[in-house]
């Protein structure tokens, strides 16, 4: 009888893990062909830390940005705000957090969130908006998180020179990717859109399969790229 349950417990667990593995592979299959957004249904799981992955959790992401009282801070694709609060908790009430995100699901689980912590105090604000779609403005944030996002945005390019145009001149953009995200990023795809939109490479935390980069914005070069091709 023992024996008998045994077995069927195994059963049900192999079969529950080759379940969530088809699923995972048949995501990234798809999402080679189409950018597919994270489901909102599944954003419980984007909330949690991953416990394997040291170089994707929240704290150790923010704690390479140098984040001073004041400063502001975009969130581009910002999900139920895992980065989000505690971006703003180290901005304070002085600073300003921008999280955006192209599901209104997601962002209202930011709002939820931040009312049950009072801890925004109107650091923080909301876009719902996609990256890419001109909406940031020119030299307003001091950092730009881009935390497992890059490879659900279908124009990764317009979005980073978004990016790098909403960035003040000096400021960093941080990238962050990890092999457990269907639509994972490898560094060289990475690193070449960033430098063709202008950005610095500044530093590099992790390894290949899960890391952050950090990128600057280069004080006094000029937005356009025509511009500065020809310096
Ligand atoms: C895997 S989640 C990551 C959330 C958060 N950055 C984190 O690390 O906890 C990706 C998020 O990017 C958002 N997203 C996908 N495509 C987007 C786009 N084109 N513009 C803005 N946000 C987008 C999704 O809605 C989702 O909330």
């Amino acid at each position: 009888m023992r024996t008998y349950q045994r077995t069927s417990a195994m059963t049900v667990t192999v079969t529950i893990v080759a379940l969530l593995a088809l699923v995972f592979i048949g995501w990234r299959l798809a999402s080679r062909r189409q950018s597919l957004p994270c489901p909102v249904w599944l954003r419980w799981l984007v909330e949690l830390d991953n416990p394997f992955t040291k170089t994707n959790r929240a704290l150790e992401i923010l704690s390479h940005l140098d984040l001073h009282p004041g400063m502001s801070v975009l969130d581009m694709g910002c999900g139920p705000g895992r980065l989000t609060l505690p971006a703003a908790a180290q901005v304070g009430s002085e600073g300003l957090v921008l999280a955006v995100d192209i599901q209104a699901g997601m962002l209202s689980r930011v709002k939820e969130k931040e009312k049950a912590a009072r801890a925004g105090l109107n650091t923080i604000q909301t876009l719902q908006a996609g990256a890419g779609d001109g909406k940031l403005g020119n030299s307003r944030f001091d950092r730009a998180l881009l935390v497992t996002v890059l490879g659900e945005i279908p124009d990764c390019e317009t979005a980073l020179r978004e990016l790098y145009t909403a960035l003040k001149p000096g400021g960093l953009l941080s990238v962050t990717e990890v092999i457990f995200d269907p639509h994972f990023q490898r560094q060289t795809t990475v690193r070449n859109i960033a430098q063709r939109c202008g950005f610095r490479e500044q530093a590099l935390f992790g390894n290949r399969i899960a890391y952050t980069l950090l990128f600057r914005k280069q004080p006094g070069i000029p937005e356009d790229p025509a511009t500065r091709q020809n310096l």
